[in-house]
């Protein structure tokens, strides 16, 4: 198995080290636009592996896909990342085009390849991927609701005063700070509602947090986070490469599902070896859907802007 990483940057690079460590792929291509950057960091992350105890030969490459040939999977980090202050959606201007072309690029030598779009904004980069690469929408899965529903968990964890892995919780939505929905009432504690062990301010206060968890880690360290969403990206490499058939929520095309067509946006998923397999059908209540049918019209506002940019 060969799994590409696109953009050795700071999530790039987690995300690819994460993928080592657990022995996801026997080949890894690590690739970026600046010289020597990719090589370097393939060549720190060997020397890693005697120590970590993997097998996994990574390579680096400077913008030649050649080395990408062949891949099974392709996560797509490269672009900017926001600042303090800038929201997701800001950065479409630089990103869209980088998407557009290592898309393009990707599929010339890896024509069966399955997508994993990280780039922001992420659920227009996953529609420009969708649009552009032509492959059938369940190889284009867009990466943002592993990791709201991770900070999900760690907010419920903290106002529970319980461990994060007992819980099980779910954010659906566009990945941005006003579009994310998590689902509270879906959510558990072993089996047991969180509404339960919370008072209303209580919940209402992890929702915000969550929402706003990109945008807080953006504020402490100068750049957006880098740990979390490296792991999710892998976690999600790892469902398909592994045929787990995980389900969680992830970024892709839908067709009449929850109300919304020709958009991509967080659902729950079920992921394995042919991508994204199935759309799973919560039952949400009209206040759920009326909260998604809002965080639907916001991407379809940002996805317009892929249009004036004649990008599509
Ligand atoms: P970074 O700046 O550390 O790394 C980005 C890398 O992309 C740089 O090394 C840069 O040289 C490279 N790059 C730029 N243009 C390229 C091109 N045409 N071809 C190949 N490489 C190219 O940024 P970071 O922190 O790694 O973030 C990357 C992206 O991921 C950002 O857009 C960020 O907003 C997004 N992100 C998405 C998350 C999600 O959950 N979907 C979570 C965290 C970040
Ligand atoms: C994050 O959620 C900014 O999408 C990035 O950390």
């Amino acid at each position: 198995m060969k799994v590409t990483v696109v953009g050795a940057g700071a999530v790039g690079a987690t995300c690819a080290e994460n993928i080592a460590r657990k022995q996801l792929a026997e080949e890894l291509v690590l690739l970026d636009i600046v010289e020597g950057f990719a090589e370097g960091k393939a060549m720190d992350m060997n020397q890693c592996a005697t120590l970590n105890g993997f097998d996994t030969k990574i390579t680096g490459s400077t913008n030649d896909y050649s080395k990408t040939a062949g891949s099974s999977v392709a996560v797509i980090t490269s672009g900017i990342p926001r600042k303090p202050g800038m929201t997701r959606e800001e950065l479409i201007g630089t990103n869209a085009g980088i998407v557009k072309t290592v898309t393009e690029n990707l599929l010339k030598h890896s024509p069966d390849v399955i997508l994993v779009v990280v780039s922001n904004p992420m659920d227009t980069m996953t529609y420009l991927s969708v649009k552009s690469s032509g492959l059938p929408k369940e190889r284009v899965i867009g990466m943002g609701g592993i990791l709201d529903s991770s900070r999900f968990k760690y907010r419920l964890s903290e106002a529970i005063g319980c461990s994060p892995n007992d819980l099980q919780g779910v954010v659906i939505g566009g990945h941005g700070d006003t579009t994310m929905i998590p689902l509270i009432g879906h959510a558990t504690y072993n089996s047991t509602p969180v509404t339960n062990f919370l008072s209303e301010e209580q919940q209402e206060s992890v929702v915000k947090e969550t929402m706003v968890g990109g945008a807080t880690l953006t504020k402490l360290l100068g750049t957006s986070a880098w740990y979390a969403p490296g792991a999710a990206g892998a976690y999600l490499v790892e469902s398909i490469v592994r045929d787990q058939k995980k389900l969680f929520p992830c970024c892709v095309y839908l067709d009449g599902e929850y109300g919304q067509s020709d958009i991509c946006i967080g659902v729950p998923v079920v992921v394995g070896r042919n991508g994204w397999e199935k759309i799973v059908d919560y039952d949400l209540s009209s206040e759920e859907q009326e909260k998604f049918n809002a965080s639907a019209g916001a991407v379809r506002k940002m996805n317009a802007v892929l249009e004036e940019m004649k990008l599509i």
